[in-house]
Order: C-alpha cells, then sequence, then structure tokens
C-alpha cells in the first residue's frame, strides 16, 4: 500500500474508458478513441493549470483491444498529465497484458492512502463477458481493508473505485450489463462506515446520486457516450470529458465534470449497439 501525506483537501481525478487501439487509427463506433483522448488530455491541462492531482483513478475499459500498444498509449497519456495513476480493469481489458505492461510499476495497486481517505481499486471484470462481478476474493479484500480502516485511526474516509455500475443502469439495455452482485456488495458496505464514496464508469455517463447513503459518481468516457433513460443503445451527443474529485477531511467531496469544447464529434450516432 502506498501512504501519501499531501495537500489538503486532496486532489484527484477520474479518467475513464478510453476505449484505446494499439493501432492510432482504430475507432469505435466511428470515433477515433486515441484522438478524443488527445483532446481531453489538452483541455485538461489547460483547465487544471496549476492544480496538481494527488492521483488519477482510471477505472476501466483502458483498452478495446486489450493489445499492449493500447495500454502503453494509455500510459503516455498519463504521462502527459503528470500525476501518479492506478488502474483497473473494465470490460474490454485484459489484466494479464495490463500487468506485463505495468511490471515494475506500482499502477496496478489496489489500496492507496492519502491523508486520511482510503482510496481502494476492485477488479470487476470477467474475461470475455461485458457484465462484472465481485470475486469471492475481491470481496473478501474489500472485506479486510474494511476491517482494517475502521480500527485505524489515520483513516476516516474510504472511496471505491469500480469500472462496473453497482447499481442497475438508466436505460432499458443496460439491465444486464452492471454488477451483478451488487447487492452483496452494499451489504458488505452497510457493516462499515467509514465508506464515503464510490466512483465508477462503464456506462458512459455523468451521474452523481446517493444509493444506500454512499454518494455514487459515474464520469462520462473520453470517447463516446451514452445516452440515458432510453429503451435500446443510443449514442449521446454530448463530448468526451473527465472528473475532478477534491475530498476533504471531513468527508466531502467538491467535484467537477469537464467536457471537452472546441471538438466536433464524429461518431456513428445511428448505432444500435457497440
Ligand atoms: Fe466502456
Amino acid at each position: 500500500m502506498t501512504a501519501l501525506t499531501t495537500q489538503s483537501p486532496i486532489r484527484l481525478l477520474q479518467i475513464t474508458d478510453t476505449h484505446l487501439y494499439g493501432n492510432p487509427a482504430g475507432t469505435l463506433l466511428k470515433m477515433n478513441t486515441q484522438d478524443s483522448l488527445d483532446h481531453v488530455v489538452k483541455i485538461l491541462k489547460r483547465n487544471e493549470k496549476g492544480n496538481e492531482f494527488d492521483l488519477i483513478l482510471a477505472t476501466g475499459d483502458i483498452a478495446q483491444d486489450a493489445s499492449e500498444k493500447a495500454y502503453a498509449k494509455f500510459v503516455d497519456a498519463m504521462q502527459e498529465i503528470g500525476s501518479p495513476f492506478r488502474w483497473i480493469p473494465g470490460n474490454h481489458d485484459n489484466i494479464d497484458v495490463m500487468e506485463k505492461v505495468a511490471a515494475g510499476s506500482d499502477v496496478s495497486e489496489k489500496l492507496v492512502q492519502i491523508n486520511n481517505w482510503q482510496i481502494l481499486f476492485l477488479d470487476t471484470s470477467i474475461l470475455g463477458q461485458v457484465h462484472g462481478n465481485l470475486s469471492k476474493s475481491e470481496l473478501e479484500f474489500l472485506k479486510d481493508c474494511l476491517q482494517t480502516a475502521q480500527a485505524d485511526e489515520s483513516v476516516d474516509h474510504c472511496l471505491i473505485c469500480l469500472h462496473h455500475n453497482p447499481v442497475k443502469g438508466n436505460a432499458g439495455w443496460m439491465k444486464d450489463i452492471g454488477l451483478n452482485n451488487g447487492k452483496e456488495f452494499f451489504q458488505l458496505l452497510s457493516k462499515f462506515n467509514k465508506v464515503d464514496c464510490i466512483v465508477y464508469g462503464h456506462v458512459h455517463q455523468a451521474l452523481d446520486y446517493v444509493h444506500a447513503g454512499i454518494r455514487c459518481m459515474c464520469t462520462p468516457s473520453t470517447c463516446i457516450q451514452f445516452k440515458p433513460k432510453v429503451g435500446n443503445f443510443a449514442l449521446d451527443r454530448l463530448n468526451p470529458g473527465y472528473r475532478t474529485l477534491t475530498p476533504s477531511t471531513d468527508g466531502s467531496i467538491e467535484t467537477e465534470v469537464v467536457r471537452v469544447t472546441g471538438f466536433e464529434i464524429e461518431a456513428d450516432f445511428a448505432s444500435q449497439g457497440y
């Protein structure tokens, strides 16, 4: 575990669902995912100039083709931002390839403490499946971390990072693609009282709500966006973006979703799936 004592309040950045390809010309529903990430990084560097991020939370679907090259390109983008990051796999990723690319670094580390916040990174991916699951070992890890945090006076708050939505998605086609043991996950969390926030990706949209007493946030993808409250799959016309999080020592969190501007979206808006 990395433990950092840093600025107060701490500053976090969530980057999610970059869907990169080894081939920089790779497109997802006709959107060039490298190009859209480059635009996000460019606007982020301009907007956040002078604001140091203590950590970047990269919440999965890092690559669309699970290639070493795509993961290396993601590492390049994080270096361009210039802050440390931790990543977790999404349904399009391959954790073995990610770990190969991450060998010798701490980017796959699952637990980081920054000031009085503990940040946990859980793997919800199942290779070859769109939906997610927290395995027995992942739930055990979570339980161990929360038990330790409960007894640790230096930890007041926990933030959990996932790829899959732990609460059912807000579109008809999303009903079976989330975390399939979300109930079990929230039941476990209810036994502890330091978990203040859950952040995730997967459904490519901005959400900020409270479920079972815990603040839950989803962040736009750096590429295509999914339209909420529709029956069948549909792309939204909102631009790619990122989220900043500023957790205070008292457990409150200021947050902002920033979308790129001056970027003409090119995507297949007639597509019925991805
Ligand atoms: Fe995704």
